[in-house]
């Protein structure tokens, strides 16, 4: 059997835009080229498709896109690949695509939209899972409906802020006491998020979400520590080990995520009570059929202080995949190596595309 044609996708429209180029790299050079014969396709900010082939080490600077050509990947299954601008007569066929984007545009069901089209396997959930993956007031009501235990929220609209930001902080206010969390409903990585201790920084932090989305969630404040697990499979998922972070900052804002040098810390495993632990594993694989993710799914959880209740909070059906992301190490820490997880994922991708296909 000849190799398999994998193009590997990153980048992307999203705010997230680097953290995939950091992943996708870590992806590029641990995969067995062996068994892989890579095809590199970036996703500009601006939303162009580039074809790359030059060296690894310029995608997370940028200097790809200079080197890359413009590449056009039709949803015409005639075509199960992808042709370069300049020479529209050659077809590059692609058997299986790893989509390295988190948040809008390559999380959210949009770009998984095109493969379906297209035809071709691809790495991770499906377009459903994907999109109410995304969506945090969806995957919420989802998971209110299968039962999973989750802090009160309340879902708003920018064009309600607009129109009168006082009755939605009236209601708000209502609902739960202060210090409240203020989201977009459709993003990642902390950005637009705010805790707002009182009315004028509700406000503030409504206005901020409202620049990200038109759709808002405000949920009641949790105090507890923040654990992860990773669950990997598709018709018969596995949860991981758990994972701990333990935040820089007053909460695991962007800055404590990516900008601290580093003094967020991840404890693998995290130090939970094995019942504890057992009770959130199985959350997590709840959690994952409720939205019928497929591949891979990072399941975060708040373990209250106080009382030691486990509450959902939510879902990243592409999570951080650089080496030392929560994703990979808390599999490492299960058993399974960052080399032969990414294998995994792809034989789970054409295993479910034959099972969804028939074939
Ligand atoms: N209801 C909450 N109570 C306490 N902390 C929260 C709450 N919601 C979010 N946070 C804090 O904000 C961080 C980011 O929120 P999260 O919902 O995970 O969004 P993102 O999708 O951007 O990661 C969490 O990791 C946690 O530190
Ligand atoms: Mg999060």
């Amino acid at each position: 059997m000849g190799k398999q044609k994998l193009a590997v996708l990153f980048g992307g429209r999203s705010g997230e835009h680097e953290v995939s180029l950091i992943s996708a790299t870590s992806i590029i050079e641990n995969i067995d080229k062996n068994k892989y014969e890579l095809y590199l396709i970036g996703i500009t900010k601006e939303g162009h498709w580039r074809y790359y082939d030059g060296d690894i080490q310029k995608i997370k600077t940028g200097e790809w896109e200079q080197e890359s050509k413009k590449v056009v990947f039709p949803g015409d299954p005639s075509y199960k690949g992808f042709f370069l601008v300049e020479d529209p007569q050659k077809i590059y066929p692609i058997d299986v695509i790893f989509p390295v984007m988190h948040g809008p545009y390559g999380e959210d069901g949009t770009i998984q939209g095109l493969f379906e089209l297209a035809h071709i396997p691809y790495v991770g959930c499906d377009v459903l899972a994907s999109s109410t993956g995304m969506d945090k007031l969806m995957a919420k009501a989802i998971f209110a409906s299968a039962g999973l235990p989750q802090g009160k929220y309340i879902g708003t609209y920018r064009h309600e802020i607009e129109k009168d930001a006082e009755k939605v902080v009236v209601s708000i206010e209502k609902s739960f006491p202060y210090p409240v969390f203020v989201k977009p409903a459709n993003m990642g990585s902390s950005v637009g998020i705010s805790k707002a201790k009182d009315r004028d920084e509700l406000l503030k932090a409504l206005d901020i979400a409202a620049q990200y989305d038109e759709k808002i969630i405000v949920e009641e404040f949790i105090d507890g520590r923040e654990i992860e697990c990773a669950v990997l499979g598709n018709y018969e998922p596995k949860a991981s080990v758990l994972g701990e972070i333990l935040p820089s900052n007053e909460f695991y804002d962007y800055h404590a995520k990516y900008q601290d040098g580093g003094k967020s810390k991840l404890l693998i495993p995290a130090p939970v009570p094995s019942d504890k632990s057992d009770e959130i594993r199985e959350l997590a694989i709840r959690a994952y059929k409720a939205l019928g993710c497929s591949g891979l799914t990072r399941v975060d959880f708040f373990l209250e202080r106080q009382t030691g209740k486990v509450y959902l909070n939510e879902v990243n059906t592409m999570p951080g995949f650089t080496e030392i992301s929560m994703y990979p190490k808390l599999w490492e820490a299960t058993g399974i190596s960052y080399a032969h997880l990414i294998d995994k994922l792809i034989q789970l991708a054409i295993e479910k595309f034959n099972k969804k296909h028939n074939k």
